[in-house]
């Protein structure tokens, strides 16, 4: 069961004011996948541009972000595409993680995606994730779609070993 408690964050729509602070959380993002993959070139030498990308190709209209004292700590996006709605993307500061910012900026989104009827809200961590499938797994994204199975031909390391109906993958 999810806890409850005092939300401590204020969530907002996106402002464009908000692009410098947001590119920053889209850097964290990349060097948090870094981290869990122990590989320092993921995202190249500007990940945060890759938050200018994603404004071009989905808009600025259903990102929020979570506030602390007036800071821009987190954001997060609602991507609808070929009817699928996606949480896409999600952070929250290091320094802020665990607070409830993450659990009021889903919340908000989830709201966002029933009022527009959707069936199904969509979230893709990578495998390795495991703090933030646990989170989601927290907030009630508790059923599995599909899974992305693949060899790897250029030797790099995974972590061994993740069970699935019975079998043994690495992750
Ligand atoms: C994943 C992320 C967005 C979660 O945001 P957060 O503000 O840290 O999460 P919250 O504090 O709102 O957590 C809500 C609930 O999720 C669960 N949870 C959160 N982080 C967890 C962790 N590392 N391990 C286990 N459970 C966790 C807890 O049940 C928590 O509730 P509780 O603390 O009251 O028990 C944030 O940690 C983050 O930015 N991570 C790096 C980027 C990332 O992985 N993004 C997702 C890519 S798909």
């Amino acid at each position: 069961m999810v806890k409850s408690r005092k939300p401590d964050f204020k969530i907002r729509r996106y402002k464009n004011t908000d692009k410098e602070n947001c590119r920053t959380l889209w850097r964290e993002l990349v060097e948090w996948h870094r981290e869990i993959y122990a590989a320092p070139t993921i995202g190249g030498d500007h990940p945060e541009d890759y938050f200018d990308r994603y404004l071009t190709k989905f808009g600025e209209d259903k990102i929020w972000v979570a506030l602390k004292e007036n800071n821009v700590i987190g954001f997060a996006g609602l991507v609808i595409e070929d009817e699928e709605f996606k949480i896409e993307p999600i952070v929250v500061a290091r320094p802020f993680r665990g607070k409830g910012a993450g659990k009021q900026l889903v919340q908000i989104v989830m709201t966002e995606a029933q009022r527009l009827n959707a069936k199904q809200l969509i979230v893709e961590p990578v495998m390795r994730n495991t703090a933030a499938i646990k989170f989601y797994h927290a907030l009630g994204f508790v059923n599995a779609g599909q899974v992305q199975l693949f060899i790897d031909f250029s030797g790099k390391k995974w972590v061994k070993s993740l069970k699935m109906h019975d079998l043994k993958f690495d992750y």
